[in-house]
């Protein structure tokens, strides 16, 4: 090439949660049926769209033609006014429908959120991290993503002295991120954690990032939005409709912004956002449509809450289980479809070994395995032994401890308890 054509933050985009996908389907070509845990996809794990759902889709389909064109670029006006009357009648911060701005999903929210912001800034992130977030925001800055501790040994709840101190002793962060509830942990934040936040925030005159997508997801705490504790700071929440209908095929989220009129970068800042999204011209329009007739629908909550129920009982049996083990460190999650298991520090080491199903495997994990990440070690070989494909900690989430996620989303209730016995048993035989 004339000239050097590659993008400078080019190597802070990796997506392990994907890539060890590539690995176990490998590991599936030498005759070893793998247990999918890795992907947050709840169709793809079998979870049904309720038949109501589809006979909505299905009637706009054959009778709305315009549900085949585009729509305005903020979104189709009668589900922007949906959303704010709703938000509206929560109480807490009152937007208008032209707070909120339609994204074909909030991976495209995220990379717009980061892209267009000044290279300069930089918004802080829990750790764990999810990678979506971390890497578009390193990306955008050409450098590793900063981020605050969620503290392992208290509910995985944001650890606030060492966010205060990164941010104060960091001149450059301009926005925090929340993830709430949490990927990779499943933890609801208590509203008195989210306040503390908004504090800091307005503080250091920052404004705030939360990631919502899990928030008609919660089962075991009651969950707080952004919006109800967010006063007149600046902020953002991101929504959409991929885990709760779910739909993640639809490609549909939003963002929801706050107190642009308190402050002039921010509302800048919105409106690049909206400039930008004008030169793609608009978001998906069916999926805006579908989702005013089914969130207004009254079998929408009661069949939330059903899904809850059931998650909790799958993050029930896996905390059962592993919580039998002393060397790991768990906390039942409460939201959101994940659970994050951690080895203590000095639990894991590079000589310890599970026996691969068979030879082929274990040439595989011979090429890959010998990785300086402890977690990804043990995840390549219980893939290569048991079959069971879920994401390490380290390189999956950005983090500084070891450990992995699991999903909660098996449906079969026995089959998912035999997969987490069947980890505990290999982690109690990798570490002896
Ligand atoms: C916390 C979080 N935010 C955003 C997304 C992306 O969702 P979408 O399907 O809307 O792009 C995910 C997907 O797993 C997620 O876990």
């Amino acid at each position: 090439m004339r000239n050097n054509i590659v993008y400078e933050g080019a190597d802070q985009l990796t997506y392990e949660i994907r890539e060890i996908v590539n690995v176990a389907e490998k590991i599936a070509k030498t005759g070893i049926e793998i247990a999918w845990e890795n992907i947050g996809d709840p169709v793809a794990k079998g979870e049904k769209v309720p038949q109501w759902i589809k006979d909505i889709v299905s009637d706009i389909t054959k009778n709305d033609d315009s549900s085949y064109g585009y729509s305005p670029t903020r979104g189709l006006l009668a589900t922007r006014e949906y959303i704010a009357k709703e938000r509206n009648l929560e109480g807490g911060i009152q937007i208008k429908p032209d707070d909120i701005l339609f994204f074909n999903g909030l991976g495209d929210a995220i990379s717009k959120v980061y892209t267009y912001l000044n290279s300069k800034a930089r918004v802080i992130g829990p750790n764990p991290a999810y990678s979506t977030h971390s890497s578009a925001e390193a990306g955008h800055a050409d450098a590793p993503h900063i981020t605050y501790k969620l503290d392992p040994n208290n509910h995985w709840y944001p650890d606030l002295e060492d966010l205060r101190a990164k941010i104060k002793s960091n001149k450059d962060i301009s926005g925090i991120l929340i993830v709430n509830p949490d990927n990779p942990t499943g933890m609801v934040y208590p509203k008195e954690i989210l306040k503390q936040i908004v504090e800091i925030a307005k503080e250091f005159k920052l404004f705030i990032v939360s990631d919502e997508i899990y928030s008609n997801l919660s089962y075991g705490a009651e969950h707080f939005k952004l919006a109800s504790v967010i006063g007149d700071v600046p902020g953002l929440a991101l929504r959409g409709i991929s885990k709760e209908f779910p739909w993640p095929g639809a490609r549909c989220g939003w963002a929801e912004f706050y107190n642009c009129d308190k402050d002039a970068d921010f509302a800048r800042y919105a409106k690049t956002l909206l400039d930008a999204k004008m030169l793609e011209v608009c978001s998906t329009t069916l999926p805006q449509k579908v989702l005013l007739r089914v969130m207004s629908d009254s079998r929408y909550f009661p069949y939330l809450a059903e899904r809850g129920k059931i998650y909790q009982k799958k993050a029930d049996i896996a905390y059962d289980v592993f919580s039998k083990i002393p060397e790991l460190i768990l906390h039942k999650p409460n939201g959101a479809f994940y659970m994050t298991v951690v080895f203590k520090g000095g639990v894991l080491n590079n000589k310890q070994k599970l026996l691969p199903a068979n030879r082929d495997a274990w040439e595989i994990i011979e090429k890959i395995g010998n990785t300086d990440k402890l977690d990804k070690r043990f995840v390549y070989q219980l893939l290569a032994s048991r079959g069971i494909c879920v994401v390490p900690l380290s390189s999956g989430f950005n983090s500084d401890l070891y450990g992995f996620r699991i999903t909660l989303l098996e449906q079969n209730e026995e089959k998912f308890r035999k997969i987490i016995e069947t980890i505990a048993e290999a982690i109690k035989e990798y570490i002896k």
